[in-house]
């Protein structure tokens, strides 16, 4: 009998071949695979996703910082059949449909203050582009033409289309495709675990009005941050730090974009990370959690001011996506948005991130960990090759330990976490917010002997500091 439904190949190795032939991965070494298998993963449930061989994971990394609520939820995957047999894709060029209307309002019902403007888009990248330009528009129609540059962190990412990666502040991911959208400027990120010597915390929001000064305050339209920098390894802000940006960018009138594209929903424990730190941005541009990844789906969320002008006669953002506000990833997003209120999402998260912190504490007394940091289910551990001194490992050792080992063999002992080197080499972990003690626990126990590995096989020596790492746990 004929069937419309498409049966998944499971004769040994032909995914396999099929995906080395076919398949373009992201940001992925293809050549890597020639030796080795590709992980192609099948299925998931909670916490874990499984393999095409059946093998069971821990996702430590909620894919990539993004599935919230965890893996193979029924009644999210209804949702979007429910709303696709309803009304399968209309757009939000001219039109409207009630998905992407109740969302935009829930939405702005739980985005601090005066952030009542939602303009869909379909991921993180579209939603910084969006906001950069939104920032250009603004400042043209209020009699500002000059202010377009934007000022974001070194080694920062906000994305990949060309004006966002104006913002991203990773080099090795710039200069391939410069030259890039001008106006992308630079100043240092928190990073408080390399604090220069003699310097105060102060001085990283003061870099941010020295460089807006340097311009000139006409050419500048935006400061975009992060509420933790995801890549270096969650640098989280010091005490007053966006405070004092907040005031920095009243000053020189030039918005605040706080990008939470991985900080929303839940990851620090809060609807919006702005909230966990207390600022009020102009701008937030967030994706991944909104939906739990279950449908792609991002947003840009706008003050009552930023949208005003907008608002007015002929004027119009003159933006958009096709699929941006699509109906079924609106209908996820509420059926995820249900489950977090219904479940208790961020009081778990809340009630567990001391747990969670505490086990990556633990990890403190082994001589390749250099610092732990971060906020809520979102921290890094910091590889160094001297605890005493901090020093890093070189470009070639990275390499060596990173992705000659720790990636493999974290993934092999079943750990789907983030080794990563577009600063200082870090471990990322970022769970579904719906773990606990249980998956802790796991985590510990995959990560401590295979650290304790790494740093024999890097020579990295523990023994003659002895009772210093204790010491200095807390500083
Ligand atoms: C802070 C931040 N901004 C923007 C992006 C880009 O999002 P996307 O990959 O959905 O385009 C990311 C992706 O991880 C991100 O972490």
């Amino acid at each position: 009998m004929a069937s419309t439904e498409h049966a998944v190949e499971t004769r040994p190795g032909v995914l396999q071949e099929m995906a080395r032939r076919h398949l373009w991965m992201h940001f992925t070494r293809m050549s890597a695979y020639e030796q080795h298998d590709i992980p192609i993963i099948v299925r998931g449930e909670g916490c874990y996703v499984y393999d095409e061989h059946g093998k069971r994971y821990l996702d430590g990394l909620s894919a990539l910082f993004c599935v919230n609520i965890g893996h193979g939820r029924g009644d999210i995957a209804q949702a979007g059949a429910d709303q696709a047999r309803e009304l399968g894709f209309f757009t939000n060029w001219s039109y409207a449909h009630p998905p992407a209307i109740e969302l935009a309002a829930r939405i702005a019902a739980l985005a601090p203050g005066d952030l009542n403007r939602v303009f869909f888009t379909s991921g993180g990248s579209e939603s910084v582009e969006s906001a950069l330009k939104l920032a250009r528009q603004y400042f043209k129609l209020t009699g500002h033409p000059t202010k377009t540059k934007v000022v974001a962190r070194e080694i920062a990412y906000h994305g990949t289309s060309l004006g966002a990666l104006s913002a991203t502040g990773i080099t090795p991911l710039r200069q391939p495709f410069e030259p890039l959208t001008p106006g992308g400027l630079h100043v240092p990120n928190t990073n408080t675990y390399r604090l220069p010597q003699g310097v105060s915390e102060d001085w990283f929001a003061d870099a941010i009005a020295e460089k807006i000064e340097f311009e000139g305050p006409e050419t500048v339209a935006a400061v975009i941050l992060e509420p933790i920098q995801n890549a270096g390894g969650c640098f989280t802000p010091p005490e007053g730090y966006f405070q004092r940006v907040r005031e920095i960018c009243d000053e020189y009138d030039v918005l605040l974009i706080s990008d939470e594209v991985i900080c929303a929903w839940g990851r620090l424990g809060e609807w919006f990370g702005a909230a966990r730190y207390g600022y009020q941005p102009d701008i937030i541009t967030t994706a991944k959690g909104l939906t739990s990844a279950y449908a792609p789906m991002g947003a840009m969320i706008a003050s009552d001011r930023v949208a005003e002008p907008f608002l007015k006669g002929s004027n119009s953002f003159t933006h958009g996506f096709t699929f941006a506000g699509h109906p079924v990833c609106a209908a996820v997003a509420m059926a995820n948005l249900d489950a977090f209120e219904r479940e208790g999402v961020l009081e778990n998260v809340r009630a567990n991130e001391q747990a969670f912190r505490e086990m990556l504490d633990s990890l403190r007394d082994l001589p390749i960990v250099g610092d732990v940091r971060g906020a809520g289910y979102f921290h890094a551990i910091e590889l160094v090759k001297d605890k005493e001194t901090k020093e890093s490992f070189d470009d070639e050792e990275s390499e060596t330990l990173l992705r000659g080992f720790l990636s493999g063999e974290l993934y092999r002992h079943g750990l789907i976490c983030r080794a990563d080197d577009r600063g200082d080499p870090v471990i990322q972990l970022s769970p579904p917010l719906i773990a606990g003690p249980e998956q802790f626990e796991e985590i510990e126990q995959i990560l401590r002997p295979i650290l304790t590995e790494a740093g024999d096989r890097m020579h990295v020596e523990g023994e003659h500091h002895g009772q210093g790492y204790v010491e200095r746990r807390g500083g």
